[in-house]
């Protein structure tokens, strides 16, 4: 098994502590440690005062795993299984995939969604997002004609990274009942959820909606807090869940104490904080629209409906990596070009989800003259 250069990370890696103004990541303003504990109830800070820091149980704190399980309508405690988020994607696709079996996965993705199946000799077709009058769109017939008998997973990502594309209800209940009739999974990474700008437009999660679907949960984006590494594989199918907890033993085999206990201070104050994200993340929304919008020699705004990224274009005949190279090299600004997604189209991905944005928005408004 091999596996390629992760390219966003390791564009991230070059960029993300060196930099000035980071205008590209998907995760929200974190939270600090003062700000999360004084959210704490009184049997959080009693956890958190006399924790020990041994090893936790594999699956998860049993009060985790109940928070967790808020998220879902028909799931409980038992449903759950703690883990990291990438953790998550990796200990699912290890243990459900084989060399010879047919995948289904957008494009563009977040890219261990499509890296990892293809490097256990799956065969992967991409599922393309596509630009249609201004916004994304995705094309459910293409879904109809790429299934197959060997095909095995249809994964998605709803909202979506990088794209901000999210389907309507009755988009999201066909594709349900494509992969039900067929009897396979469905890996749903759901690490955005909660920040749906309409929130009327929630889909439900889809371990709520199919037995065979996978849920993936966590904390890195729409709760600011990716350094607690703590995220949750959600199922009702049962096999496939105890299939995760043998995978888990050879990763990490159980979640950092501190950040358990942390997680579910989070998780208590969900709508408190995720509300406050989403706050951020409409308030930096209209800035990115009025600016990239009112330059349309120079941009393609194509307006986001979820989550902390838009996925506009640059429609100059500049290739667009050398775009976000001079604008780091220049005025200390990180975009990201769509390259590292392998995705054709000059865009680049813009994140709405850090305080300090106008002023990043500022400097590349320098960077272009005006
Ligand atoms: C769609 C998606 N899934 C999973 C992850 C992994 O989350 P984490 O970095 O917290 O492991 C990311 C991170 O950017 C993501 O965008």
């Amino acid at each position: 098994m091999r596996y390629r250069e992760f390219k966003l990370e390791r564009y991230f890696a070059r960029y993300e502590f060196s930099v000035r103004h980071l205008l590209s990541p998907s995760d929200c303003e974190s939270l600090s440690m003062q700000e999360l504990l004084e959210l704490a109830d009184a049997e959080c800070l009693e956890l958190w005062h006399n924790l020990k820091l041994g090893y936790t149980e594999s699956p998860g704190h049993p009060l985790l795993r109940q928070e967790a399980a808020r998220f879902y309508e028909k799931l409980s405690a038992g449903d759950i299984l703690v883990t990291n988020p990438e953790e998550g994607i990796f200990m699912a696709m290890q243990s459900l995939l084989q060399e010879g079996d047919e995948v289904i996965v957008l494009e563009p993705a977040y890219q261990s969604l499509q890296e990892i199946p293809r490097a256990l000799g799956c065969r992967v077709v991409g599922w393309p997002l596509t630009v249609r009058q201004g916004s994304w769109e995705l094309d459910l017939n293409f879904l109809v004609e790429a299934l197959t008998p060997r095909t095995r997973m249809v994964i998605v990502n709803f909202p979506h990274n990088p794209t901000g594309y999210l389907p309507d209800q009755e988009t999201f209940r066909k594709l349900l009942a494509l992969v039900e009739e067929r009897n396979i999974y469905l890996f749903s990474d759901e690490i955005y959820r909660l920040l749906e700008h309409d929130p009327e437009r929630r889909l439900p999660a889809a371990a709520d909606c199919y037995d065979r679907a996978i849920s993936l949960g966590g904390l890195s984006k729409s709760f600011g807090l990716p350094g607690l590494r703590i995220g949750w594989l959600a199922t009702r199918d049962k096999e496939a869940l105890g299939k995760f907890a043998v995978m888990k033993d050879y990763t990490s085999i159980c979640s950092s104490a501190p950040s358990e206990i942390l997680a579910i201070i989070a998780l208590r104050n969900k709508e408190k904080i995720s509300r406050a994200k989403l706050a951020l993340v409409l308030e930096n929304l209209r800035l990115a629209r009025d600016f990239f919008s009112s330059r349309p020699r120079l941009f393609q705004w194509l307006e986001p409906r979820a989550g902390s990224t838009a996925f506009p274009r640059l429609v100059t005949d500049q290739p667009v990596d050398q775009f976000c190279r001079e604008l780091v090299e220049q005025k200390n600004v990180m975009l990201l070009p769509g390259d590292v997604f392998d995705f054709p189209g000059n865009h680049f991905r813009v994140g709405l989800g850090r305080k300090n944005f106008s002023e990043g928005l500022a400097l590349l408004e320098q960077f272009i003259g005006g």
